[in-house]
């Protein structure tokens, strides 16, 4: 049988606010749960496929969040931020409270595909440098991108700070001045580093994929949307 949990506790864990918060909310008949409305704040509820609207606006129950964002430029993925607003504040408050972290951070003037959970062992699978997750960057240099530049990054370039040569597994040459370069690592401004270290520079960078899963063209910037079973199939890391 599956776990069934009072309404009040159920609002608690999304997100919505204090426990008192919460019963509040019940008992002046905000919540509407599978379809009625429920005033009951100690009312039970199995949290298979739970469907519940907070104040008309829309819900599923979810265990652990999982989501994926384009992420705009001139935005910082940091909950304290310094120059720019937080990609956070692009959230819902809901999924804020529960403390959601983005899984390693895209610069500030980066754009494109970021993954967002609170569920720690994901944010450590899909991070740690043991588990090599590639992910690929559609750069815009100022300058051409010549061949042997290519076989330069291919080969592995020695950034400053850095014992090893660092390579990079693929890069695509998509016009004169745009490639699509896929990373297994995620070092502070890799990108960026490597460019430079071709005697380009950067002028232009999106994330486009993570694994084998690819920013979806209808995701506008901006938005967010829930990681798909399909989704996390292709980052390689189902969960029950
Ligand atoms: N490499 C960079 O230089 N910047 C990013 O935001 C991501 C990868």
């Amino acid at each position: 049988m599956s776990k069934t949990l009072d309404l009040e506790r159920i609002l608690h864990k999304q997100g919505f606010g204090s426990r008192k918060l919460c019963r509040i909310m019940i008992i002046n008949e905000e919540i509407m749960v599978n379809g009625a409305m429920c005033d009951d704040p100690d009312a039970q509820f199995g949290l298979e496929n739970l469907n519940y609207t907070v104040k008309g606006e829309p819900w599923v129950y979810k265990e652990k969040s999982y989501l994926m964002m384009h992420k705009p430029s001139n935005y910082e993925c940091s909950h304290k931020t310094q120059h720019h607003p937080t990609i956070y504040s692009l959230l819902p408050h809901p999924l804020v409270e529960r403390q959601v972290q983005c899984i390693g951070r895209l610069d500030e003037d980066t754009t494109g595909l970021i993954l967002i959970s609170d569920d720690g062992l994901f944010i450590h699978r899909m991070s740690s440098p043991k588990h090599k997750v590639p992910k690929i960057y559609e750069v815009t240099c100022k300058h051409s991108v010549l061949q042997s530049n290519i076989h330069a990054l291919l080969g592995g370039v020695k950034l400053i700070d850095e014992a090893e040569t660092i390579a990079a597994l693929d890069v695509k040459q998509i016009s004169e001045c745009v490639i699509h370069m896929t990373l297994a690592e995620g070092k502070y401004h890799q990108v960026k580093r490597m460019v430079a270290a071709i005697a380009n520079r950067v002028e232009g960078l999106k994330r486009i994929q993570i694994g084998a899963l690819k920013l979806p063209n209808d995701l506008a910037v901006g938005e967010w949307r829930w990681l798909s079973e399909g989704d996390m199939i292709k980052l390689g890391a189902e969960v029950d």
